[in-house]
């Protein structure tokens, strides 16, 4: 038996918040529902954020309420702010994830302030999370390069990376947000944020424009990393990162890790179905 790897499967919210279309809030139930029955163990169902900003999770109350619960599974919630976190709180979110950015220009423009005032913010979602025992996550954006300010220094990574575990979170989600990234660049920012986080606190979320994400994973995999964020069939984007194109395809990274024997409980039969349901979909 090979080492486990966990899938942190990020469709029904990276992957659906960046499509033009809307989609149902009784879809994104049956493609949660669908997901859970892969052996997926993390899944982050939708974003408690601003419906101005971002219309596509305007329905994140009913889809935390309605998501299909499973023993194994996690269902979390993306959040910018204690609004955020009690409403995911209220609805059932068993996890909570705040999203901080490397780069000023991106803290900006995806959360309307600079990158302190977003750790201030996260304060109190990190007392709630402390307070209701629901692991938290922080993602890095930008931790390559930055749609407004092209290359980000690994010292800006770090020092967010630092910032985050300080506040109380369980794991770091080293975000390429654009998607761009070379191995070469992702395993210099790593070796960065691996000299004061542990390799059991980072994952990466990788976003596959160049076609570079599972050469990606492969330098994270050499440095002991074990958390990998995918989106089924490779949806994803942000809305404040043009340019941005999905993230890594669930189903490319399953195939990946099962060809490296890594275990990651997925099953590649009951992902296809999903797969299907969502080239309908889309
Ligand atoms: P703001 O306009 O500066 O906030 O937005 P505000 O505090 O002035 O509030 C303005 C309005 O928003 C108020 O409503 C608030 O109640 C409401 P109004 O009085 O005008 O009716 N509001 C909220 N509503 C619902 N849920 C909330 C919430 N907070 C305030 N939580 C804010 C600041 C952060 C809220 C806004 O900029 C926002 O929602 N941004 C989110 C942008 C986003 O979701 N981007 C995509 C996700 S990040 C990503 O994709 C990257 C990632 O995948 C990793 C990677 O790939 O890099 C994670
Ligand atoms: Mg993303």
């Amino acid at each position: 038996m090979g080492e486990d790897v966990t899938i942190v499967e990020v469709g029904p919210r990276d992957g659906l918040q960046n499509e033009k279309e809307i989609v149902a809030t009784e879809d994104k139930l049956k493609l949660i529902s669908l997901l859970s029955k892969t052996g997926l163990s993390r899944i982050e169902a939708t974003a408690f954020v601003s419906p101005k900003w971002v219309p596509q999770m305007a329905d994140h109350d009913a889809v935390m309420r309605g998501a299909e619960r499973r023993k194994g599974l996690e269902l979390s919630a993306l959040v910018p702010n204690e609004k955020g976190a009690r409403a995911a709180i209220d609805a059932g979110a068993q996890a909570l994830a705040v999203f901080a950015s490397a780069s000023e220009g991106f803290a900006q423009k995806n959360t309307n302030c600079s990158i302190a005032e977003s750790i201030a913010r996260f304060e109190p979602v990190a007392a709630l999370a402390r307070a209701r025992t629901l692991p938290l996550r922080g993602y890095i954006s930008c931790a390559i390069d930055c749609p407004y300010e092209g290359a980000v220094a690994s010292d800006a990574v770090v020092n967010v990376a630092n910032q985050l575990i300080a506040l109380g979170c369980d794991e770091i989600a080293v975000s390429d947000t654009l998607g761009k990234a070379s191995p070469a660049q992702v395993e210099v920012v790593l070796i960065e944020v691996l000299k004061s986080v542990p390799a059991n606190q980072i994952a990466c979320h990788f976003h596959d424009t160049s076609g570079q994400a599972l050469a990606n994973v492969d330098v994270a995999l050499d440095l002991g990393i074990r958390i990998f964020d995918s989106a089924i069939a490779g949806l994803g984007g942000c809305p404040y990162a043009p340019g941005s194109a999905g993230n890594l395809a669930t189903g490319a990274l399953v195939r990946h890790l099962k060809e490296l024997v890594f275990e990651c409980g997925v099953d590649l039969e009951a992902l296809a179905e999903v797969e299907q349901f969502v080239s309908r979909l889309i």
